[in-house]
């Protein structure tokens, strides 16, 4: 069994207007220490999903299992602690903006009751491994993005986890600032044998990072193969019109920057 097993999720939204079926039968497995990534456009169910694995969202069917354990049999204890080694990263980094960016690394580690001093030396260590020591103290709003960015990954790493959620992690970031994130998600990976998921809209993100990908349109995994694989050769018009249409980008920026 995989470390990773999604099994005919469901997902239906209900309101007055309608209902939206946002994941429909979404099955795939990952094996620990993999970079998964899912691509598809707006709307097509990318964040639904992440917040279904960690079952912030909860699945009108289907099983979540991670670790050969079913995520919707734990009581709300278990779920607790389970989700404690699921970080997750976002496009707008969602930092405490009124704690320094020390105090921001901390705050996992002091809701899991280590003692302050403890809790800041290491929160030092893992700001030095995402080379923003020398802004311990500075406040989020003095920030770049990317050095955002940089203090929830640190912060998440204080949580310890296994698998690591990045839902349009790079969206908000220029290309370059998006090149130094993704080495940084990559060396975690191997350093920490983080398994990790990558939601994201870019193609270059998947291209340069993960091992696999999977096509998602209207809730349905429509294709999913090696990444390398799909993007040489993409079978559904969904995947061709993603990798396509990045492309066609690629060229047009090159002409208007004559
Ligand atoms: N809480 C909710 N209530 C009702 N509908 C929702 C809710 N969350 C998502 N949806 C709907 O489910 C579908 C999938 O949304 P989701 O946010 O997962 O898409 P996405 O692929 O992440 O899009 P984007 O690339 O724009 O972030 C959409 O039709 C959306 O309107
Ligand atoms: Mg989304």
């Amino acid at each position: 069994m995989a470390f990773i097993e999604i099994e005919h999720l469901e997902k239906t939204f209900q309101s007055k207007s309608g209902d939206t079926e946002a994941l429909r039968d979404v099955s795939f497995s990952i094996e620990k220490g993999e970079i998964f990534g899912v691509i598809g456009l707006s709307g097509a169910g990318k964040s639904t999903l992440v917040r279904c694995i960690n079952l912030l969202e909860r699945p009108t069917a289907g099983r979540v299992i991670i670790d050969g354990g079913d995520m919707m049999q734990l009581s709300d204890r278990e779920l607790r602690a389970r989700r404690r080694g699921i970080g997750m990263i976002f496009q707008h980094f969602n930092l405490l903006m009124q704690r320094s960016v020390l105090d921001n690394v901390c705050f996992p580690m002091e809701i899991a009751g280590l003692g302050k001093k403890e809790a800041r030396q290491k929160a030092m260590t893992y700001l030095e491994q995402v080379e923003l020591s020398d802004k311990a103290r500075a406040y989020p709003a003095q920030l770049s993005g990317g050095q955002k960015q940089r203090v929830a990954i640190a912060r998440v790493l204080a949580s310890k986890p296994e698998i690591l959620l990045c839902d349009e992690a790079t969206s908000a970031l220029d290309p370059q600032t998006t090149q130094s994130i993704l080495q940084l998600l990559k060396h975690i990976n191997e350093e920490y044998r983080i398994t990790m998921i990558v939601i994201t809209h870019e193609m270059r993100v998947v291209q340069q990072i993960c091992d696999r990908v999977a096509v998602l349109e209207y809730g349905r995994i429509v294709e999913s193969g090696r990444t390398r694989e799909v993007f040489d050769a993409p079978k559904t018009e969904a995947a061709k019109r993603l990798i396509y249409t990045h492309e066609y980008t690629g060229v047009e920026d090159e002409g208007s920057g004559i």
